[in-house]
């Protein structure tokens, strides 16, 4: 494949970029009063608005022209079709096989993966059935009240964010908590006031050797024999997640206990596999379905739609319009919706994990900026603390906005204030207020002379920050497995225009190898000469005052 930067239509957006530079969004929105007709469209449940991008049609003609000539249908359906496109591990990418309700056959080297998804569900089906009717007892004869999810990064966020989305959903099912961190906090105030004789714990490692994971697995079993007095209490308070059969086995979970998935299931895209275990606990087998169902429709948009009408493409490619044209470092995602506040968190390791590469598919180094720092937190919190630098700092921060018409807690004027506000800010961050509308105010207040002249460039807003706006009736099961899905193609849609392999992650590999030599040099008490002289003073600080 050619290197981006000679692809024609690369280099006419390079050009059209300088055209678009100068020009408005109300300056655009003036003179379309069709802008949002042509620039929104609904799928699966979710309406999506791009109309206050800095884009005319001939910026997405020039997108879409790039995404063919970068072959993104080919990539996309040769992920479908299970060939092997994360080929630095040599491994298929086939998450959507998990969310595959249509059921038809998806082949990897010709063996149809879906009867052993279908098996894995069956079970999870059955599990989390006995677990929620209390049917599945603890050592002592009780029922499980709260379940501990141990897992960190894919194994945790996903997870954690979907149980976190769907609390309305968890009535009749256990309290279901999560620990990530090796630092023992996090374990600690978890088990903090939970009965061991009502608590399952869920191992989930899809390698099942991250070292926060077993670290915390192994302090979680020790509790647990500690206060039940017997190591067969283990069989009924630990299940595990994982591909790894010998290691679950030799940490001492009964295999019969063990719910599988498979090497072509990416850690960070594996909430739809027996990863999402917890959820199924938290809601239900039958929500954790209609979650595979919302992502499902989201895949078959995704496959079907012509790209000119495909969500997944149109926000992957607007995502790099900022990144690669306007150099926007960062991009934000802000929910007007506090049951997903940990999506940021979730899209941050999707995305910057999937998509922080610096080297294409030839291994040659990219000359062009690939995935943006993610960020955001949820509105309207966000307002008073960040949205400063979005409306009047230096950088250009290209923000998505998410809501719900109907919120699962329909309390007085709340969901229509939080409404008014996240549709007021993209308003806001589009429109800004010129020195015309800032010098009426001002003179309205009584102001004049120097004293307007001063305080005139600060009430300024220049405007034309684009925003995405995605809009859903209701925060349910479905549309937010159709709300992931959609996030997690734009992942895929960058990657193959970049040409860079968005599925392995050797970059978090360093630091695991030298935190391995660096821990046995603490035990022993000594910092090595091998270090250099920052490291090796920061090791003898903390032997020096570890106490
Ligand atoms: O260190 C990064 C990573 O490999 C992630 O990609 C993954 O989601 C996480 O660690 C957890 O891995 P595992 O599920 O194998 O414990």
């Amino acid at each position: 494949m050619t290197p981006l930067e000679s692809s024609p239509a690369w280099k006419a957006l390079a050009r059209h970029h300088s055209e678009i530079e100068p020009l408005h969004l109300r300056d655009l929105f003036a003179t379309d009063p069709h802008r949002f007709d042509r620039f929104s469209r609904e799928a699966c449940g979710l309406l999506m608005d791009w109309s206050k991008h800095r884009i005319t049609d001939r910026t997405l003609a020039l997108l879409f022209e790039l995404a063919r000539e970068r072959d993104l249908e080919g990539w996309r359906d040769r992920m479908f079709a299970g060939e092997r496109i994360n080929w630095t591990e040599n491994r298929a990418v086939l998450h959507v096989a998990l969310r595959n309700r249509s059921n038809r056959p998806i082949l990897i080297d010709g063996q149809d993966v879906m009867p052993e998804i279908n098996a894995v569900l069956a079970r999870m089906a059955d599990f989390t059935a006995r677990v929620r009717g209390g049917e599945w007892k603890g050592y002592t004869g009780r029922p499980i009240r709260d379940v501990v999810n141990i897992g960190i990064g894919g194994s945790d966020l996903g997870p954690r964010m979907v149980v976190r989305a769907l609390r309305p959903y968890g009535e009749g099912g256990p309290r279901v908590h999560f620990v990530a961190n090796v630092d023992a906090t996090e374990l600690a105030e978890t088990l903090e006031g939970l009965d061991p004789e009502a608590t399952l714990f869920v191992i989930a490692s899809k390698t099942f050797t991250t070292l926060e994971t077993l670290t915390n697995a192994r302090s979680a079993r020790a509790w647990l024999v500690e206060r039940l007095g017997s190591e067969a209490a283990v069989a009924r308070h630990f299940v595990a997640v994982s591909t790894n059969r010998e290691a679950v086995a030799a940490f001492g979970i009964d295999i019969d206990n063990m719910f599988g998935f498979w090497e072509w299931v990416g850690g960070r895209f594996s909430l739809w596999s027996a990863i999402g275990l917890p959820i199924a606990l938290a809601v239900g087998m039958e929500r954790f379905e209609a979650l595979l169902a919302g992502a499902h429709a989201m895949d078959e948009h995704f496959r079907t739609a012509p790209l000119e009408e495909n969500l997944p493409v149109i926000l992957g490619l607007l995502g790099l319009w900022y990144a690669d044209f306007f150099r926007a470092p960062t991009w934000a995602v802000l929910p007007y919706d506090q049951s997903l506040e940990l999506f940021p968190a979730w899209l941050q390791q999707t995305e910057m994990e999937s998509n922080g590469k610096r080297v294409d598919r030839a291994g040659r180094i990219v000359s062009w900026p690939t995935s943006p720092v993610v960020w955001g937190a949820p509105g309207t919190n966000g307002q008073h603390a960040f949205f400063q630098l979005i409306h009047q700092g230096t950088q250009l921060v290209p923000a998505d906005f998410i809501a719900t018409a109907r919120s699962h807690h329909p309390w007085g004027d709340h969901h229509r204030l939080l409404l008014a506000n996240c549709l007021a800010q993209t308003e806001a961050l589009m429109r800004g207020k010129s020195e015309a509308e800032v010098r009426r105010e001002l003179e309205a207040e009584g102001l004049s002379g120097e004293a307007l002249e001063r305080l005139l460039p600060h009430k300024l807003f220049p405007g034309n920050r684009p925003t995405t706006t995605l809009l859903m009736e209701q925060l349910t099961p479905e549309r937010l497995g159709a709300l992931i899905a959609l996030y997690e193609h734009k992942v895929f849609v960058q990657g193959a225009v970049w040409g860079i392999n968005s599925f392995d992650q050797w970059g978090v590999e360093l630091g695991k190898q030298l935190a391995g030599a660096i821990s046995p040099e603490l035990v022993e008490g000594r910092a090595s000469e091998g270090h250099d002289a920052s490291t090796r003073g920061l090791m003898e600080w903390y032997l020096r005052h570890r106490g």
